[in-house]
């Protein structure tokens, strides 16, 4: 029964480095990782393959089924192919806000996302994991970093992949991504009332894990 295998669900916003968080956690405890936003991403570089505009939901919706979506040693395969840098790109990061904005595209979804709930656990990561993919979640973190500080990570980031990065572009994209995933009808971005707060503003990767960590000790023995 799926029930009975644990889940901690962490949620926040773009490039608050939940990502980075959640698989260090998952690592440390053995746990299976999913990462959504791959998921959101994968739907807008196909559509963006096939020429299904990011707005129109029904054909989205009718596509994401056909989509043969697998992760595998790190990498992530959309049809067989790896499309692991391909979906990091800011045009898959803004097209897969815009895409995820649709009812039809977040419940073709869902049982994809489920599958991932195997034993011995699952680490989580997304804007609706605590509120309506694993509800039932022992551990819910919402996790945060002022918009600036986010700026910051995400420029550091891209100029040590050596690609162009302009700190200006990426303030106000990841502002419009803000507002888009936390003003959408269908499952926006919230922090649960179950759901532990953590603001890393001030907190490297190594001690927002170990804050996890020491959360997940308190409600699993
Ligand atoms: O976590 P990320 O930056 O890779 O997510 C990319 C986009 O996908 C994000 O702007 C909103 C969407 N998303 C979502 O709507 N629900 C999720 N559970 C994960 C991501």
């Amino acid at each position: 029964m799926s029930s009975a295998i644990p889940v901690i669900a962490i949620d926040g916003p773009s490039a608050s480095g939940k990502g980075s968080v959640a698989e260090r956690v998952a690592d440390t405890l053995g746990y299976h990782y999913l990462d959504s936003g791959a998921l959101y991403r994968i739907v807008a570089l196909a559509a963006h393959d096939k020429g299904i505009e990011w707005d129109d939901a029904d054909a989205l919706g009718t596509m994401v089924v056909t989509l043969n979506i697998t992760f595998k040693n790190g990498e992530v395969l959309l049809n067989g192919m790896p499309v692991t840098d391909a979906i990091r790109s800011p045009a898959m990061s803004n097209g897969a806000s815009q895409v995820a904005v649709h009812p039809q595209v977040r419940s073709a979804l869902l049982a994809l996302q489920h599958s991932f709930r195997q034993s011995p656990g699952l680490v989580a990561d997304g804007r609706d994991m605590a509120s309506v993919v694993f509800p039932d979640a022992k551990l819910k973190i919402f996790l945060t970093a002022n918009v600036e500080e986010r700026t910051n990570r995400r420029y550091k980031q891209l100029l040590g992949q050596g690609l162009d990065a302009e700190y200006e572009k990426i303030l106000s994209d990841l502002k419009a991504r803000d507002e888009r995933d936390r003003s959408r009808s269908s499952a926006p971005l919230i922090q649960t009332e179950d759901a532990v707060f953590l603001d890393t503003d001030n907190r490297n990767i190594q001690e927002a894990v170990a804050f996890v960590l020491s959360e997940y000790k308190k409600v699993h023995s």
